[in-house]
C-alpha cells in the first residue's frame, strides 16, 4: 500500500510540473481529487490495511492529498484569466449600422423673414414692431376704413374680450404698426414691420387663422410711386432671383391711394397657364400704394409736405411662391422631411 502512495506521489509530482494551461489544471483535478480519482481510490482500499499500518498509510494518504489540493490550488490561481480582463457587457457591435445625427436649424419660415430683413435693412429701412392685440381704432379707423367695411365684421376679425370695451382685436394685418410708428416718429420713416396676424377663416392649403406678414412704410417729402415701384421691383428681384418677371397691376386698399399689387411669374407653368394662377400665369406677392393723405392727416402729417408708400406681404405665401410649395399647412406640422430640405 505504502508502495502504491509512493507511486501515486511520483505520478501528481509529474503530473503537477506538467500543468501549463487551465484546461491542464482542470484535466488534473479530474484525475486525482475529485469522487472517483486516484486519490480517493487509495483511500477505499484503507480498509484492507492490516490494523496496525492504518495510523501510517492513513497519514500518508492525508499529506498525499494536501500536497495534490495545494499544486491545484497554486495552478489554478496561476493560470486563472485576471478579473480586468472579463468584460463586464457585451463587447460593442462593430458592424451594426451608424446613427444619424440631425442637427436642428432655424424653421424655413423664420429663414424667409430673416431673408427678407436682411433685403429691407441693406436698402436702409430699419425694423419697428407692434402689439398683437390692437384696437379698433389703430387696426381699421385710422387706416381709413369706413365703419361699416366688411374687413371688421365678425368673419373676418378676432374680437378679444377685455371689461366693457367691445373694440379690442388681433391685429388682421401689420398696417396698424404704420399708425403706430407715424403717431410717434417724426418723418423721414423708413421701416419695416414684421409679425404675426390673424384672420377668423376655415384653415385651407392657401390660408390660415394666423399668419405672418412683413410691411413697409417710407414717408418723406417728395417720395413717389416711381419710388414705390423700384423699391418692391429690387425686392421681388433679390428675393426670387434677378431673372424673375414682375408685373404692376392697380388695386385697392382703403388705407392706399393710387393702390396696386405686385405679380410674378407663375413658378409651376412659367407664365403658360394652369391651376395654380388660374390660368392667368400670374402670381400676386405684395399689396402697395401710395399712403392716403387721410391716413397721414390722422397721425398728424401734414399731407401738402409729406407723402409716402407703404406695402404689405404675406411670409408664407411669399416663401411658396419661392419654393413652390402647394400647401401652407406644410410649414406647421413639422413634418421634418419638409424641414432638412431648408
Ligand atoms: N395690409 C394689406 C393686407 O393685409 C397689405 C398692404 C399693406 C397693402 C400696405 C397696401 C399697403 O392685405
Amino acid at each position: 500500500m505504502l508502495e502504491a502512495i509512493a507511486e501515486l506521489r511520483s505520478q501528481i509530482e509529474a503530473d503537477t510540473a506538467a500543468i501549463a494551461s487551465a484546461t491542464d489544471a482542470e484535466a488534473f483535478r479530474l484525475k486525482h481529487l475529485v469522487r472517483k480519482g486516484t486519490i480517493a481510490g487509495l483511500f477505499d482500499r484503507l480498509r484492507e490495511v492490516p490494523k496496525e499500518q492504518k495510523r501510517e498509510v492513513g497519514q500518508a494518504l492525508n499529506e498525499l492529498r494536501t500536497a495534490a489540493e495545494t499544486a491545484f490550488a497554486e495552478a489554478e490561481t496561476r493560470f486563472a484569466t485576471p478579473e480586468s480582463a472579463v468584460p463586464s457587457h457585451p463587447r460593442a457591435d462593430v458592424t451594426l449600422p451608424g446613427r444619424t445625427l440631425y442637427h436642428g436649424h432655424e424653421h424655413p419660415l423664420m429663414q424667409a423673414k430673416a431673408r427678407m430683413e436682411e433685403i429691407f435693412t441693406r436698402m436702409g429701412f430699419s425694423i419697428a414692431s407692434g402689439p398683437d392685440i390692437e384696437d379698433d381704432y389703430h387696426n381699421f379707423e385710422a387706416l381709413n376704413f369706413p365703419p361699416d367695411h366688411p374687413a371688421r365684421d365678425m368673419q373676418d376679425t378676432f374680437f378679444v374680450e377685455s371689461g366693457d370695451r367691445a373694440d379690442v382685436l388681433l391685429r388682421t394685418h401689420t398696417s396698424p404698426v404704420q399708425i403706430r410708428v407715424m403717431q410717434s416718429q417724426k418723418p423721414p420713416i423708413r421701416c419695416i414691420m414684421p409679425g404675426r396676424v390673424y384672420r377668423n377663416e376655415a384653415i385651407t392649403a392657401r390660408a390660415g387663422a394666423e399668419f405672418y406678414q412683413v410691411e413697409g412704410l417710407y414717408i418723406d417729402k417728395g417720395v413717389t410711386m416711381a419710388q414705390l415701384k423700384g423699391t418692391v421691383c429690387e425686392f421681388a428681384r433679390a428675393y426670387y432671383g434677378a431673372d424673375v418677371n414682375l408685373r404692376f397691376r392697380t388695386s385697392f386698399f382703403p388705407f392706399t391711394e393710387p393702390s396696386a399689387e405686385l405679380d410674378i411669374t407663375c413658378f409651376l407653368c412659367k407664365g403658360d397657364g394652369c391651376r395654380i394662377c388660374k390660368e392667368s400665369g400670374w402670381l400676386e406677392i405684395l399689396g402697395c400704394g401710395m399712403v392716403h393723405p387721410n391716413v397721414l392727416r390722422n397721425c398728424g402729417i401734414d399731407p401738402e409736405i409729406y407723402s409716402g408708400y407703404a406695402f404689405g406681404m404675406g411670409i408664407e405665401r411669399t416663401l411658396m411662391l419661392k419654393i413652390g410649395l402647394n400647401d401652407l399647412r406644410l410649414l406647421y406640422e413639422n413634418d421634418i422631411r419638409l424641414l432638412e430640405q431648408f
